[in-house]
């Protein structure tokens, strides 16, 4: 093919060393765009599209977060490249990490339970958006971490065995990305005071094969009136094949317990990053 004038390529810089050695980010900071205008257009859209679900989750008329969420998305394009966790693989990417950051800032919670810190990005993340705000972060392996957020307390254990400090459930964010049963997981928040709870990897029966180890059953799962009790589900993710009972009584009549439930955009169709984004906010009813 005869190369086009208009398209000029600079090679990537060689990688230096050993592979052991290299810099983390050789790999995955490869695809973005350097072009502002460019970042700046695709911002317009990501806020679009985020806009009705933030504004559902703080409660204000649309019209008035169009340019607050507008601005919002402008600083995370800004933040996200400084990232210190930059190979995040088995975790956020861009889509969900860009979905916390805005839950995150419009919400304003003063106290937030992370549940599944991994390799401390998200926890990295939320620091940034609540610079001012208390954080505990579980994971039941913190020997992945590879950066502790300023002043984030981390925790070794399932957040159940964990003691959180006093807090007000309306200034409380719990969020789960842990993979563990949302069902579980929602239970457990109530029953601890949370009324505001983001869960990630909330996909439907039929999108089970979209991440490793899905949260089941997810909260969308226990919503969904077309699955029976007693069915089997079967799906394949890379090769293997998972074969899941779901039965009725597993969910812990989750429904009752939920006030709001708003599903943040999948947003990959914009960026055309992958994994899909599957985040979910629910506000619970006050616990009687
Ligand atoms: C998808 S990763 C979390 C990604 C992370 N939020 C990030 O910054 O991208 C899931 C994490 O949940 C952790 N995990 C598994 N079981 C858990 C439990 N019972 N409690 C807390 N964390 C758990 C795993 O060790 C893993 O680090």
């Amino acid at each position: 093919m005869p190369a086009d004038p208009r398209i000029s390529v600079t090679p990537a810089p060689p990688e230096c060393g050993p592979p052991a050695e290299r810099p983390e980010h050789a790999r995955e900071d490869r695809a973005d765009l350097v072009s502002l205008s460019l970042r700046e257009k695709r911002g317009r859209h990501l806020a679009v599209a985020l806009t009705p679900a933030i504004a559902a989750i703080a409660e204000r008329p649309e019209p008035e977060m169009a340019e607050p969420v507008a601005c919002a998305v402008t600083d995370f394009q800004d933040l996200y490249p400084t990232r210190p966790v930059v190979s995040n693989k088995g975790g956020m990417q861009f889509n969900d990490s860009l979905c916390l950051y805005l839950v995150a800032r419009f919400l304003r919670p003063a106290f937030v339970l992370e549940s599944g810190s991994f390799r401390g990005h998200s926890a990295w993340l939320l620091r940034q958006a609540l610079p001012q705000a208390e954080i505990v972060s579980c994971d039941v392996d913190l020997g992945q971490l590879r950066h502790r957020a300023e002043g984030v307390r981390f925790c070794e254990r399932d957040w159940t065995d964990v003691e959180l400090p006093d807090f007000a459930s309306e200034r409380a964010l719990a969020w789960f990305d842990d993979h563990i049963d949302h069902c579980r997981r929602l239970a457990e928040a109530h029953a601890r005071g949370f009324r505001h709870i983001l869960l990630d990897d909330n996909f439907p029966a039929e999108n089970l094969y979209a991440t490793g180890g899905p949260p089941i059953p997810t909260l969308a799962m226990a919503l969904d009136p077309e699955l029976q009790d007693g069915e089997t589900l079967v799906w394949r993710r890379r090769g293997k094949t998972y074969r899941y009972r779901f039965e009725r009584k597993d969910t812990l009549d989750v429904a009752r317990r939920i006030d709001k439930l708003v599903m943040l955009p999948d947003l990959t169709a914009i960026t055309r990053y992958n994994p899909p984004s599957g985040m979910t906010y629910v506000r619970l009813k006050p616990f009687a």
